[in-house]
């Protein structure tokens, strides 16, 4: 495809299926001729580049970009699964925590905000824009971290990326350079940037992705589980540095760590079945369930009765022991002590009154 301005940085989503066969031969390509194939997800996302005059990777209409609406969305895969329903969210900058189980749907949303996927219904707007119709304004300004993708094993971290930046379309040598340093460095990387991608342990690769993800500042940063495979320390680190981006950056981050949500982001949605069945500033949330959390350890054998008396929100092992805390409009009697309103409680309140 070739573009009357020769700047031209497309995604073609999806056209062929993961084979790690390929990569090899993927690799000689990417060295001789002008036409790469990265791997994002585990579908291959073809993104051709052709020309060389990327600079400044201008965003032409794109303004306002502080804003990312969402409104009636709606995805129904060829399966029948009705992966979204109408889902709208306003998103301002900062960061925005998606919160559900597994199939809720999140991946799903943040594959269509990122315009690799076309819902069946629905309008995404980022700024004054409609993001279906300026897909390829949208795609320079955002940075996209799959929840699973494969990478060129034969590769080091330092070239792919280089490589990558050369995609987003930052031509100057020297500004690419820093770029590509700053990165390394941030996400801890720089000591094995020579190293083979195919060496790099879960937690590498991961931070791998972060990494490509943050290339030439992103105005909408999606993160989709980005804290899965990294070690503690490495995940405060990458917060800390969300947490910094978010300041000027529409951040959306999915997670299954509901305490993470409560310590980063300003705003969040829960989403079940492909619904979103609450959104809100998360102490805002937790201010609806104060005073109703209570607690009790008891014996295993008791649970059952437990469950079948009390509506019994989430259950932890202590010393071998079940502490369960219940939701309840009135204190219960029988040895509960009010405990403050965690994040976890909002979750599974919602997430059960939605089963
Ligand atoms: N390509 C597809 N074809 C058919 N069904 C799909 C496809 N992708 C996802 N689904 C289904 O859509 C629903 C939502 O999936 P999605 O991956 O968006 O959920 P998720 O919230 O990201 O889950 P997880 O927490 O496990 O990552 C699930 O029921 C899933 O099985
Ligand atoms: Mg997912």
């Amino acid at each position: 495809m070739k573009s009357p301005h020769n700047r031209l940085f497309v995604v073609y989503p999806k056209t062929k299926p993961f084979d790690p066969n390929n990569l090899q031969t993927d690799f000689k390509a990417f060295k001789f001729v002008l036409k790469y194939r990265l791997l994002v997800g585990l579908n291959l996302v073809y993104f051709t580049f052709e020309g060389s005059k990327l600079a400044n990777r201008p965003t032409g209409k794109l303004k306002n970009m502080n804003h990312l609406k969402i409104t009636n969305l709606s995805k129904i895969y060829p399966n029948g699964v009705k992966a979204l329903q109408q889902v709208s969210l306003d998103i301002p900058v900062g960061m925005f925590g998606l919160l559900g189980p597994n199939g809720a749907g999140k991946s799903t949303l943040m594959r269509t905000i990122a315009t690799l996927q076309e819902p069946d219904e629905g309008i995404i707007q980022f700024g004054e824009f409609n993001t279906a119709e300026n897909k390829m304004e949208i795609r320079k300004i955002l940075g996209y971290l799959p929840q699973q993708y494969g990478l060129y094993p034969k590769v080091s971290a330092e070239v792919l990326l280089n490589h990558l930046a050369v995609l987003k379309g930052l031509t100057n040598k020297q500004e690419r350079k820093e770029m590509v340093a700053a990165l390394l460095e941030k996400t801890n990387l720089y000591r094995v940037r020579k190293q083979n991608l195919g060496g790099f342990s879960g937690g590498m690769k991961q931070r791998f992705g972060i990494a490509q993800a943050l290339l030439t500042n992103p105005k909408l940063l999606i993160v989709d589980e980005p804290t899965a495979g990294l070690d503690p320390g490495e995940r405060n680190r990458f917060y800390n540095i969300l947490s910094e981006i978010s300041e000027q950056t529409v951040v959306i981050l999915s997670s299954h760590i509901v305490d993470d949500i409560k310590e980063l982001c300003t705003n969040m949605a829960i989403i079940n079945r492909g619904q979103v069945i609450l959104s809100g500033k998360p102490q805002t949330l937790l201010k609806e369930l104060e005073g109703k959390i209570y607690q009790k350890t008891i014996q295993k054998e008791e649970r059952s009765n437990y469950h079948h008396h009390y509506q019994v929100l989430s259950e932890k092992l202590f010393l071998g022991n079940p502490i369960i805390n219940i939701l309840s409009e009135t204190p219960p009697a029988n040895g509960f002590t009010q405990v403050p309103a965690t994040l976890e409680d909002v979750y599974f309140s919602n997430i059960e009154k939605n089963n």
